[in-house]
């Protein structure tokens, strides 16, 4: 039996944090033991807003590298950045051309950016979850580990290959493209914000003490911790909705220690924010030791970097050119000569 395939991606928009960690990359990890691995730097994702060449470029290659540093390894995945990978946005053309505008304007995710970049929202922005769909369906992937905030994206992946694609230029018994499913691990799926517990982690606060980046030294994950929101109530517990710092923060605690919810719940119970939160530092940095150690021996090696990302860029590439092959071949497209 062929091993299932995975896909899986994030923005190089700024430095990984605790939420792309907990969410994505550390069940990608795992899944990479017992699937066939493919995981992509998304950097044409990350010009749909706003952004700045020089940081761009010197991100992509900073998160292919903590892709690395978090244990993604480039034996058995295949590690890319996707603007190397033409077939991406040629097929982001082709899905456009059969999806629905008013799918487009549903997502939530278009719909809360959109609000904040006001007046210079881009047709790009608009389009992302069509070249995330092309992402993903290019490599027929069988699995999509994400977190819970691309839920809605992974829908629209799975309409656009059902019903604009499979049913509209398929055979039936012999579907055009694999329809994905989401894989959102419970556990981590959503961390929220240091500085308000209702709102998610998120690269794009423009406060930093909101988010500990894997990168951040210890100092620093120190001071954010200290500085992260609490309220009056003795004792951290699960559960309690108008305690979404205790929630948030409890979690983190039990994903760091590696101490399940329950244990660590019972742990902290009766605990005061000041004896909790050098609790929640230390462990925090002995996680992070070990990825920020790795980092900083692969960023000192841009040539062994670019070898993986060639390397990985072979592979993805002959598995992409297949699938658009195929579906230009499906809509019409007269064949290259
Ligand atoms: P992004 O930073 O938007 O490129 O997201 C990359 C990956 O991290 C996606 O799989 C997201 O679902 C996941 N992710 C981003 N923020 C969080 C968060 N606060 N909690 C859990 N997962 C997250
Ligand atoms: N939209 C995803 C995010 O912000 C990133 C992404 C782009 C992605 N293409 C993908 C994730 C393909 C999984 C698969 O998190």
């Amino acid at each position: 039996m062929p091993r299932k395939r995975v896909l899986s991606g994030v923005q190089p928009t700024g430095a990984l944090h605790l939420g792309n960690w907990l969410g994505a990359i550390r069940n990608w990890v795992e899944l990479q033991k017992t699937h066939e691995t493919f995981f992509c730097v998304v950097d044409l994702h990350a010009i749909t807003v706003p952004h700045d060449p020089a940081t761009l470029a010197e991100n992509t290659l900073s998160t292919a590298a903590q892709y690395m540093a978090c244990g993604i390894d480039p034996k058995i995945s295949s590690i890319f950045i996707q603007s190397h990978i033409a077939a991406h946005s040629e097929l982001c053309w082709l899905l456009n051309c059969v999806t629905p505008l008013n799918w487009m304007e549903r997502m939530i995710q278009f719909k809360e950016k959109a609000i904040k970049h006001g007046d210079n929202v881009s047709v790009g922005l608009l389009d992302y979850p069509v070249l995330m769909a092309a992402d993903i369906l290019l490599y027929d992937a069988d699995l999509v580990p994400v977190g819970e905030d691309q839920k809605q994206h992974l829908e629209l992946a799975r309409d656009i290959a059902q019903q604009r694609i499979n049913s509209k230029f398929g055979v039936l018994d012999k579907p055009l493209l694999k329809v994905p499913e989401p894989l959102i691990i419970k556990e981590g799926a959503k961390v929220m914000s240091l500085s308000n517990g209702r709102n998610k982690m998120s690269k794009s606060d423009p406060n930093e003490g909101s988010r500990i980046a894997l990168l951040d030294p210890p100092d620093l994950i120190k001071k954010k911790i200290k500085r992260a929101k609490t309220d009056p109530k003795i004792g951290l517990e699960f559960d309690n909705p108008s305690r979404p710092e205790a929630e948030n923060l409890l979690s983190l605690f039990s994903l760091m220690s590696g101490i399940d919810k329950k244990t660590a719940a019972e742990k902290c119970s009766e605990m005061g924010w000041g004896t909790f939160k050098p609790l929640l530092t230390d462990a925090t940095i002995a996680a992070l030791e070990p990825i920020q150690n790795r980092y900083k021996e692969l960023i000192q090696k841009p040539e062994e970097l670019n070898q993986v990302l060639a390397d990985g860029r072979a592979t993805a590439e002959e598995v992409a050119q297949s699938t658009l092959d195929r579906i230009k071949a499906a809509v019409g497209l007269l064949k290259k000569i």
